[in-house]
């Protein structure tokens, strides 16, 4: 009977570290300790055993017994405090209440995930560019199939200075500086500090940052657009995006789209920060229009390309739960300094 019990015993832990679900739990237990189990067939075996060695093995059963319940407790708990885990990964994580110790340096939460998304897009064999934040209106517009007078600028509202010159409103001006720097074929990635008029809340700022990107060569399609954004998405959240795409209007693309993800705090279920439709949209995108590439002296009968703007700003709230796009520029040590060791 011993040989028997610890078989038993070596049987139910590996039943036990397989199950996965509540459920499967639920059952290892039923199985083990119900009236029909093996614990109930061995306190029936034990009639047939005599004297002290009755009294020792009844006690060896009662202690297997209190183990087994109790690792079926412990495992429940256990499942219990990793979907709990889970949910508190899921939710916000930033929480500019909390104390900390402002008097150590940090990294700008922006700088960690531009810095993030430049090593995803470097090991995809991308060239990391960079441009001035004072620019033309050639390189801001123009170049970008967006004439005078085009309603377009409307969208994009800045700060002109004196000289004609103004504050990049997207990192899409740099587009014809790289083209005719590289020509085709071409991977590039182009962070930057963009600027527009805007009205300031919790979502809208005036100061922000983009990271565009643009492939082109022989047959580059939309599946290539979708591929390279889902293969960053998944490794900046370190788990699987999915993502979708929606018709969107910018003049430098044809066809243009609005790319969303599914929604980083509910999984996708809907949730206020989704206004309940399970995607946030996050970054405009599409196949360069053939004006912009020609305007960058590409062979438009050879080669095609995408392009998109990644919000920085935007990718920095969701990864890291800030609900507030103002703690970024507001200078405020306390909530910076949340995210000293990342
Ligand atoms: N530059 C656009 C903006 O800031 C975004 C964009 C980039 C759209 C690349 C399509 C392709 O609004």
């Amino acid at each position: 009977m011993n040989d028997k019990i610890q078989a038993l015993r070596e049987r139910f832990a590996a039943r036990l570290a397989a199950a996965e679900t509540p459920e499967q739990i639920e059952e290892v237990r039923v199985t083990f300790l119900g009236k029909k189990g093996p614990v109930a067939d061995l306190m029936t075996e034990l009639r047939g055993v005599d004297g002290a060695e009755k009294a020792r093995l009844g006690q060896l059963i009662n202690t297997v017994k209190a183990e087994f319940s109790a690792a079926v407790t412990a495992a429940a708990e256990a499942l219990r405090k990793a979907a709990i885990d889970a949910q508190i990964r899921r939710a916000r994580l930033y929480n500019p209440s909390l104390p900390t110790e402002p008097q150590r340096g940090s990294y700008h939460p922006i700088t960690l995930i531009q810095r993030e998304v430049e090593s995803v897009f470097a090991s995809m064999g991308f060239v990391i560019e960079d441009y001035p934040e004072v620019v033309d209106d050639y390189h801001c517009f123009e170049a970008l199939n967006i004439p005078k007078h085009h309603p377009a600028r409307d969208m994009q509202d800045t700060y002109y200075l004196d000289n004609g010159q103004l504050l990049k409103t997207h990192t899409s001006a740099a587009q014809n500086y790289i083209m005719k720097k590289y020509g085709a074929p071409l991977r590039a990635i182009f962070p930057g500090r963009c600027f527009r008029n805007e009205a300031i809340d919790a979502c809208h700022e005036n100061t922000f940052f983009q990271m565009e990107g643009i492939m082109i060569d022989e047959d580059i399609s939309i599946s290539n657009l979708i591929y390279f954004m889902k293969k960053m998405l998944s490794e900046v959240f370190r788990q699987d995006i999915r993502v979708r795409l929606r018709p969107g209007f910018f003049p430098f693309v044809e066809p243009g789209f609005e790319l969303d993800i599914s929604c980083l705090i509910c999984g996708g279920e809907g949730c206020p920060s989704c206004k309940n439709s399970g995607w946030l949209e996050l970054c405009p995108c599409g196949m360069i229009h053939p004006n912009v590439l020609r305007a960058g002296g590409i062979d438009t009968d050879k080669y095609t390309g995408f392009a998109f703007g990644l919000g920085l700003t935007r990718l920095a709230m969701m990864k890291y739960g800030v609900g507030d796009i103002r703690d970024f520029n507001g200078g405020q040590m306390k909530a910076l300094a949340q995210f000293s060791g990342r």
